[in-house]
C-alpha cells in the first residue's frame, strides 16, 4: 500500500520506517530540511536504538523516501499524521498550530477513499474538528493513537501491544460506511501486527483521543504514587525500593513504573497531563482530574528534594562545589532532554552557584543547546574529576555499571547522590562513599 506519513519526529520517523519494514511504500514529510537530508540518506537524525539498521534496511528496499515537499503525499492511501503538539507557552493546554497546518496542507492532496490516520497526542473533540474539515474531500480520518516509548519505539511501533482504531460514527454509535471502509484499509496496512494476534480495539473518535491520554496520565500517576512513598519512607527511614518491589509482586499492582527516584519528563508525560487538565476544564470537568496537579506536583518536588539532597551531602551548601551530573537525556536510551529531570536539576544547582559538569551517552549535543552555561565533559571519569558530589540522574547502563573503586579515584570527596535508585548502596559504602537516594535510608 501506498502510505505518507506527516511529520518525522520521533515519532514519524520510525512510524515511516516500520511501515516500509511492513512492505508498504512510504513517503515521509517533514518541513525541517536538515531532518530529511539526514533520513534520505539513510541517517537517523536523532538516537533511537534500531532506527539506523531499520533505516538502512528500508532505505535498501527502495520503498522508503523523505521530503520536504507534502505535494509528494498525492497518490498514497494512507496518510499518517505524525506532527507534535506541544505544550503552549505559558498555558497548560497543548499547542495544535502544527496538527492544524498538516489538516490544511493535506487537504489540497487528499482524494475521495484515502485515509487520514490522527498519530499525534491530541485533545479530546480535536478529531471531530478535524474530521470535519476533511469531510468536503472526501477522505475519512481515523484516530490511530501511538503508544511507542522512545529507546524501545521500532519495537514498539513493529510489535504494538495493542491498536486503536477512533472510527467517524452516526447518531447511534455506530461507525459511519466510510468508517467502515477506512478500518479494512488500515487492517491493510496494520495485517502483520494484526496477524500476530495484536489487539485492536475500534472505537469512536472520543474515546480514541482519550485512550491516548488516559493511558499517559495513568502511568504519571503510577510513578508519582511511588515518589510519594519515596516521601514517607524519607520521613520514617523505610525503604522504597523494597516497598516497590514488595507491592510489585501484587499482579493487579504490578512492578513495571514504580521506580522510585527523579520522577517522570520528556516530550510526553508531563505536558500531556497538563494538556489533559485544560481540556477537563474545558469541559466543565476540571475536578475528574485535579488529582492530576497532585501528580505534577510530587514530580516537580522530586527534581527539588534532590538538589536538597546534593546540598545535604555537601554540608549545606553546594556554592562553588563541584557537581557532577551523570545523565541529561530524560530516560537512558535517548538523547531526548525535553523537561529532562536530570538537565532540570543540573541547572537549577548552577544557578545556586554550584560547578556543575554534565555528562550523557547520547544527549550531550541537545543538552549543550539547550543550556548552554553548563559545563559537559564526555565521560563519566572526566565528569568526576574533582568533584565534591556525583549525582546519578539518567540510568544509562554504564552509569549503573560504574565501579566505586574507579570513580573514588578521580572524585575530591566520595559521595553520591542516587537519583534513580539503581546502585547498590552496600557496595558503594563498603568503597568509603557517602550514598544518598531519594526514598531510602
Ligand atoms: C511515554 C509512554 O510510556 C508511551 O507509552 C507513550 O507512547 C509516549 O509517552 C508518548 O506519549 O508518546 P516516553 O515518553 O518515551 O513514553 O517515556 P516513558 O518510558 O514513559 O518514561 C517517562 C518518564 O518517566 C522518564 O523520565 C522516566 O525516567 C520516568 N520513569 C519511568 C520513572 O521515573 N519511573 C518509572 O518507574 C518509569
Amino acid at each position: 500500500m501506498r502510505v505518507s506519513v506527516i511529520g518525522c519526529g520521533y515519532l514519524g520517523a520510525v512510524h515511516a520506517g516500520a511501515m516500509a519494514a511492513l512492505g508498504h511504500e512510504v513517503v515521509g514529510v517533514d518541513v525541517d530540511a536538515a531532518k530529511i537530508a539526514a533520513l534520505s540518506e539513510g541517517r537517523a537524525p536523532f538516537f533511537e536504538p534500531g532506527l539506523p539498521e531499520l533505516l538502512a534496511q528500508t532505505s535498501a528496499s527502495g520503498r522508503l523516501r523523505f521530503t520536504t515537499e507534502l505535494s509528494e503525499i498525492a497518490g498514497c492511501q494512507v496518510h499518517f499524521v505524525c506532527v507534535g503538539t506541544p505544550q503552549k507557552r505559558n498555558e497548560f493546554a497543548a499547542d495544535l498550530s502544527f496538527v492544524d497546518t498538516a489538516f490544511e496542507g493535506l487537504l489540497a492532496h487528499v482524494r475521495p477513499g484515502d485515509v487520514v490516520a490522527g498519530k499525534s497526542t491530541v485533545p479530546v473533540g480535536t478529531a471531530e474538528r478535524l474530521g470535519d474539515l476533511l469531510a468536503p474531500s472526501g477522505a475519512t480520518l481515523v484516530w490511530n493513537p501511538e503508544f511507542l516509548r522512545e529507546g524501545f519505539a521500532v519495537q514498539d511501533t513493529l510489535h504494538p501491544d495493542r491498536l486503536v482504531y477512533g472510527l467517524p460514527t452516526d447518531d447511534a454509535g455506530v461507525a459511519t460506511s466510510a468508517g467502515s471502509a477506512a478500518k479494512a484499509l488500515l487492517d491493510e496496512v496494520y495485517a502483520t501486527p494484526l496477524s500476530e494476534g495484536v489487539p485492536l480495539v475500534v472505537t469512536d473518535y472520543a474515546t480514541a483521543q482519550l485512550v491516548k491520554v488516559a493511558a499517559n496520565s495513568f502511568l504519571a500517576t503510577k510513578i508519582s504514587f511511588i515518589n510519594a512513598m519515596a516521601e514517607l519512607c524519607e520521613a520514617t527511614g523505610a525503604d522504597v525500593t523494597a516497598l516497590a518491589d514488595a507491592i510489585g509482586h501484587d499482579v493487579r499492582i504490578g512492578r513495571k513504573f514504580l521506580n522510585a527516584g527523579l520522577g517522570f519528563g520528556g516530550g510526553c508525560l508531563p505536558k500531556d497531563i497538563r494538556a489533559f487538565m485544560a481540556r477537563a476544564g474545558e469541559l466543565g470537568v476540571d475536578q475528574a482530574l485535579s488529582f492530576l496537579r497532585e501528580v505534577d506536583s510530587i514530580n516537580m518536588r522530586r527534581r527539588v528534594r534532590t538538589v536538597d539532597l546534593a546540598r545535604e551531602v555537601c554540608a549545606g551548601s553546594i556554592v562553588g562545589r563541584r557537581v557532577a551530573v551523570l545523565g541529561a537525556a530524560f530516560k537512558p536510551d535517548s538523547d531526548d532532554v525535553r523537561d529532562s529531570p536530570a538537565l532540570s536539576v543540573a541547572a537549577q544547582m548552577q544557578l545556586q552557584g554550584a560547578h556543575v559538569t554534565v555528562t550523557d551517552p547520547q544527549a550531550i549535543g541537545n543538552a549543550q543547546r539547550a543550556w548552554p552555561d553548563l559545563t559537559f565533559a564526555e565521560t563519566a571519569l572526566e565528569a568526576a574529576a574533582g568533584a565534591d558530589v556525583v549525582l546519578l540522574a539518567t540510568e544509562w547502563a554504564e552509569y549503573r555499571a560504574l565501579d566505586p573503586e574507579e570513580l573514588a579515584q578521580v572524585v575530591r570527596t566520595k559521595a553520591i547522590v542516587d537519583g534513580r535508585n539503581v546502585l547498590d548502596p552496600a557496595a558503594w559504602r563498603r568503597a568509603g562513599w557517602t550514598y544518598r537516594a531519594l526514598g531510602r535510608p
